[in-house]
């Protein structure tokens, strides 16, 4: 489906630029923006960006993963060594 009339983008395309930069960089965080970029596009009139967005939203690899917070190293107090 066409999305962006004024660059020819479709959601195949946006889906496409969201899963490559996800493979990427894991956590990375995806705009809007980020996407045009992927492309080699730039937003014009605009009008587009609610369709964009949701079709951003629809793409299960839009969020950064949910990784479990790295174990911290316990610090040895000289005191109570
Ligand atoms: S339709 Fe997307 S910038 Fe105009």
């Amino acid at each position: 489906m066409m999305i962006c009339h004024c660059n020819g983008l479709s959601d195949r395309d946006i889906h496409a630029a969201i899963d490559w930069m996800r493979a990427a960089d894991p956590e990375t965080i995806i705009t809007p923006g980020k996407v045009y970029r992927a492309l080699g596009k730039r937003p014009d009139c605009g009008n587009c960006l609610p369709l964009f967005l949701a079709t951003m939203q629809r793409n299960d690899n839009l969020e950064v993963p949910n990784r479990p917070p790295l174990l911290r190293v316990p610090v040895h107090n000289k005191e109570t060594a």
